[in-house]
């Protein structure tokens, strides 16, 4: 077996159920202190590649089109480049002035893009992948909860533009499970049944199989779901 071969030190990224590391930085909408600054908020922190760049432009104003639906939802967006403050602002300008695409046109971005030409918030989130490139953010996301947990990661290389109705489905699935302690099976979506807590003890799985508990439905002791109506989550879990 050979050894990955970097010319960077490996760095820790922070991993689910880790508290999200602290940092300040400059953005577009001024300083931030986060996490601090985002107490009681979900927060989608984001990294890309780098502005200028095609896959990054579609990925903005696809998510500046969604950051109402998002803050529909509690949650707020911040993204991160290792680029400086004043092309973070040109770019997001031609955005606005020039660029359509899939039917969107005059877009503004108004969530925080943060300046990190130092690499310092980067590193601290293990966003960068030396042997996909050394210099630009991977297409990284962090979902991190009200209390400033990170509950999601997921990473993307940097030909691949991200699903932002799958991101859109992470914070409405993970809402989901906190309020009713449930989790959610493949593909869920409001409306679809949900799974409920495995049974803790042999009393309670004989009693899943033998009686009917309250519209649970097993398919077997360990695999139990309930209905739960799209109406009831989006009324949990709307704000
Ligand atoms: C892009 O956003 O288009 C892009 C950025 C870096 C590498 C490849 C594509």
């Amino acid at each position: 077996m050979t050894a990955i071969e970097t010319s960077e030190p490996t760095v820790a990224m922070p991993r689910i159920g880790d508290p999200a590391p602290a940092f300040t930085a400059a953005t577009t909408q001024g300083d931030i202190n986060f996490p601090a600054d985002y107490a009681g908020k979900w927060v989608i922190l984001f990294s890309h590649p780098a502005d200028f760049t095609p896959v990054c432009t579609s990925e903005f104003m696809t998510f500046a089109a969604m950051a109402d639906q998002f803050a529909s939802y509690n949650t707020e967006l911040v993204g991160l480049s290792i680029d400086g403050l004043y092309s973070h602002i040109a770019w997001l300008r031609t955005i606005k002035d020039k660029i359509e695409f899939r039917g969107m046109r005059d877009v503004e971005v108004k969530f925080p893009l943060i300046e990190d030409v130092s690499m310092e918030v980067a590193r601290k989130y293990g966003m960068i992948m030396p042997n996909e490139d050394s210099t630009k953010a991977v297409r990284a996301v962090f979902v991190i909860d009200p209390k400033a947990i990170i509950r999601a990661v997921i990473y993307y290389p940097l030909s691949l533009g991200r699903n932002f109705d799958e991101l859109l489905r992470v914070i409405k699935a993970l809402q989901t499970a906190d309020h009713f302690d449930v989790a959610t099976p493949a593909d869920w979506r409001p409306g679809d049944a949900v799974i409920v807590p495995p049974a803790g003890s042999c009393g309670t799985a004989k009693q899943r199989m033998d009686d009917q508990v309250d519209g649970v439905e097993c398919v077997d002791w360990f695999f139990c779901t309930k209905e739960l109506s799209a109406d009831d989550v989006e009324r949990a879990i709307q704000s």
